[in-house]
């Protein structure tokens, strides 16, 4: 690279990231085949529009880049093409989030979304996102004893406050989700069903976590946790008369974005085939017996887990533990001195603040890829322990 700052910032950062233990829950590491299609000459290309209708020429090549991210998308979640759209341009999740509302709720309707508190993304209509300043959060949290969804608690609120869409699928709630149940609800009160399966579309591809298409109406993700592709993120459609597919699709363009970047969805199609091998539900299968297993052992070492435990990914780890242990800036600040890199996290009932709160967020997609096992995470489990109740 001729650039020599960029080129030492990078290099920093590679080093950086080698270095450490990495348990940020929605991170993880891409193929170098990935990295090749995001850094490609793909990038130089305008492309308004969708495959073959296109705003600019020269998108002959482009389309079948789009066209075969697409096809890979559907066939590793098992969709037919009849059934089911995939719009796999929104540049992130939050905008595509924000183009699912744009598209299907009328301004100043309401989105019920779990709060922030018990593990909603801010784009599940919080009142600081803007998703919560055009739209009305109807909000839910997790049961106070079990720190479980509340599936009949959820119903009640459902039908007192008529929702126009129901967001499930959360940032940091380590369980499996009902859709099911979700469905249900979102039938007796009249609403659009969305899943936001941002954290666990990888564990949906791997076969370890529930698959929520049988029963949404729409469902998004972003594509780099789990997934373990480039930074990006997707917009599945159901088919049927509503027609919601073309109202997504206006949308995203004109409605929202302008040109696609088609670099990163040629990195999301090689990361498409790469998740249909046999190799990637190994796994998908591993990420989970290493969270059980990380959640397990600082159980037995006296710090407690939210909810008892984790189905996925990701744990909840309350260090404050009523005053008798630690903030969770505290034990973020602490354990990134130590190597350890996660995210403080407020937990359900939080009694602390956002910017310190209670809990840190563990979760075990990264450390994975680079082929950490159980017997790695009880050492984790334990160096983390030593660390967190150090001398202060
Ligand atoms: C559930 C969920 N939805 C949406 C997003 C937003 O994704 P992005 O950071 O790509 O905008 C996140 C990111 O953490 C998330 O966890």
């Amino acid at each position: 690279m001729k650039d020599k700052q960029v080129e030492k910032l990078i290099k920093a950062e590679a080093k950086r990231q080698k270095s450490v233990i990495n348990l940020i829950a929605s991170e993880n590491y891409v193929s170098k085949d990935v990295l090749e299609a995001l850094g490609s000459i793909l990038t130089n290309k305008y492309a308004e529009g969708y495959p073959g209708r296109r705003y600019y020429g020269g998108n002959t090549i482009i389309d079948k880049v789009e066209l075969l991210a697409m096809e890979r998308v559907l066939k590793l979640f098992k969709l037919k093409p009849a059934e089911w759209h995939v719009n796999v341009q929104p540049l992130s999740g939050s905008p595509a989030n924000l183009a699912v509302y744009s598209a299907l709720v009328p301004l100043g309707g309401k989105i019920m979304g779990m709060k922030l508190s018990s593990g909603g993304h801010l784009t599940h209509g919080q009142p600081v996102s803007m998703t919560g300043k055009i739209w009305k959060q109807v909000p839910f949290e997790v049961d106070a004893k079990t720190e479980r969804l509340n599936y009949p608690e959820l119903k009640k609120i459902a039908m007192k406050e008529k929702p126009d869409i129901i967001v499930c699928g959360f940032t940091a709630y380590p369980r499996f989700v009902d859709f099911k149940k979700f469905r249900e609800i979102a039938d007796a009160c009249g609403a659009i069903l969305m899943v936001d399966m941002s954290h666990f579309a990888g564990l949906v591809a791997g076969g370890v976590y529930p698959s929520p298409f049988k029963y949404a109406d729409v469902v998004t993700t972003t594509t780099h946790k789990t997934l373990r592709s480039a930074r990006s993120a997707m917009i599945f459609v159901r088919k049927d008369a509503r027609e919601f597919n073309k109202k997504i699709d206006k949308v995203i363009i004109p409605g929202l974005q302008g040109g696609p970047h088609e670099n990163q969805i040629a990195a999301v199609a090689v990361s498409m085939r790469e998740a249909m091998s046999p190799a990637y539900k190994k796994y998908a299968k591993q990420v989970v017996k290493n969270a059980q297993t990380l959640a397990g052992e600082l159980s037995k070492l006296g710090w407690r887990i939210v909810s008892g435990g984790t189905d996925s990914h990701l744990i909840l780890v309350d260090t404050w533990m009523n005053g008798k242990g630690i903030s969770g800036k505290d034990a973020s600040d602490r354990l990134e001195k130590a190597g350890i890199i996660v995210n403080m996290n407020t937990i359900p009932q939080d009694p602390r603040g956002v910017m310190d709160p209670s809990g840190i967020r563990l979760g075990t997609p990264a450390e994975t890829t680079r082929g950490k096992k159980e017997k790695d995470m009880i050492a984790i489990a334990r160096k983390i322990d030593k660390v967190l109740r150090g001398k202060r």
